[in-house]
């Protein structure tokens, strides 16, 4: 090999990472330090994986996840980022309310509620991985989706927010926005994939979303180009929630009129108001440095625990109120509009 092609190939050596990995549940709670930062009770119920250093208001320059978090609830050990998304209940004939639970994905079995995360660098089925990416910085944070949206008009603005009806926990398509028609046997996936260009100057913004963009065209999965106001194109961050619906897939128990039974936290019943939260945590550069090792899924640079001391990290609810794991609930936590 020339020296020159070697320094061309040192340069461009392709980098490859796609990770895959469980997180239990940390807390479901009435908080979203997000969003209704320093209020206590928030406005709607979420379930959150990640950081113990989860709290009421995480502003960044208060808290930094990594020097906080004494554990995580995610494999990786050095990911103490924050994930979350609302929680699901159960209507029953009735009018009365039941919290559905979540479950491990294949391979995550044994953990406790909570989800699956995967950052990539394209598209899932693509096990090269080449195109480059940048890591999210300290203090990064974002969300995607809108508990507004009730039409599909509105969730078609967030085009990767979608919903897997489980024939089998192998089920993967169809995707739909709004919730399944049918009960689904083995759960309600629920997919929530980020935008993926960010601007490359702020770690936050007003609304939580416009520092970061979908691509000026095509898609993440297409390759398509970061628009020149977004120009950094950053890992794909992908969330799998799995809502058990086991004890709830008696269509003997479903309503009379043919619409189905489930209902977001924030009161949703259509499914168009997908949308999920993320407060970056991983310790100094790790992830970068996973992101530029070349694997998939099974990647050395990421150190990891096991299922038991993810499931051994959690902290307590701060708003206390029943949220429906046992009693029936008149009202949802919050008690919001049903629509
Ligand atoms: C949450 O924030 C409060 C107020 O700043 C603080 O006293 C408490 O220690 C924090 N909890 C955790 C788990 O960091
Ligand atoms: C409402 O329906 C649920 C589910 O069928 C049942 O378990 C519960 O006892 C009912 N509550 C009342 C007050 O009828």
């Amino acid at each position: 090999m020339q020296w020159s092609s070697f320094v061309a190939f040192a340069l461009f050596a392709p980098t490859h990472a796609l990770i895959r990995f469980g997180c239990s549940q940390l807390v479901v709670d009435r908080l979203d330090p997000l969003v209704n930062p320093g209020q206590n009770p928030s406005p709607h119920l979420h379930q959150i994986i990640g950081g113990n250093a989860f709290n009421t208001s995480m502003f960044p320059e208060d808290l930094d996840p990594p020097k906080v978090a004494t554990c995580t609830t995610c494999q990786p050990s050095e990911d103490f980022s924050n994930y979350w998304t609302a929680s699901l209940y159960f209507r029953a004939r009735n009018g009365t309310y039941k919290r559905v639970p979540q479950k491990g994905n294949v391979g995550f079995e044994g953990q406790n509620g909570g989800m699956t995360v995967y950052y990539m660098q394209n598209q899932l089925a693509d096990y090269q991985q080449l195109s480059k990416v940048k890591a999210f910085q300290p203090g990064f944070r974002m969300l995607i989706g809108s508990p507004e949206a009730s039409t599909k008009e509105q969730a078609d603005k967030y085009p990767q927010l979608t919903y897997t009806c489980l024939q089998d926990m192998n089920t993967r398509f169809p995707e739909t926005k709004d919730f399944p028609k049918k009960p689904c046997p083995a759960g309600i996936m629920v997919n929530v994939r980020f935008p993926t260009c960010w601007d490359g100057v702020n770690l936050d913004s007003p609304d939580h979303i416009s520092h970061m963009s979908y691509p000026a065209s095509g898609t993440f999965e297409s390759q398509g180009p970061c628009p020149a106001s977004h120009p950094v194109r950053m890992p794909q961050v992908l969330y799998e929630v799995i809502f058990e619906t086991k004890a709830f897939n008696n269509q003997a128990d479903w309503p009379t009129d043919g619409k189905q039974p489930f209902v977001w936290s924030f009161g949703d019943t259509t499914g168009y108001g997908n949308h999920g939260d993320y407060v970056f945590g991983w310790k100094d550069d790790s992830l970068q440095k996973i992101m530029d090792e070349a694997c998939y899924v099974n990647c050395k640079s990421m150190k990891t625990q096991s299922i038991d001391a993810m499931n051994a990290c959690s902290i307590p609810r701060r708003v206390n109120e029943d949220i429906g794991d046992e009693n029936w609930l008149e009202a949802i936590p919050g008690q919001p509009m049903i629509r």
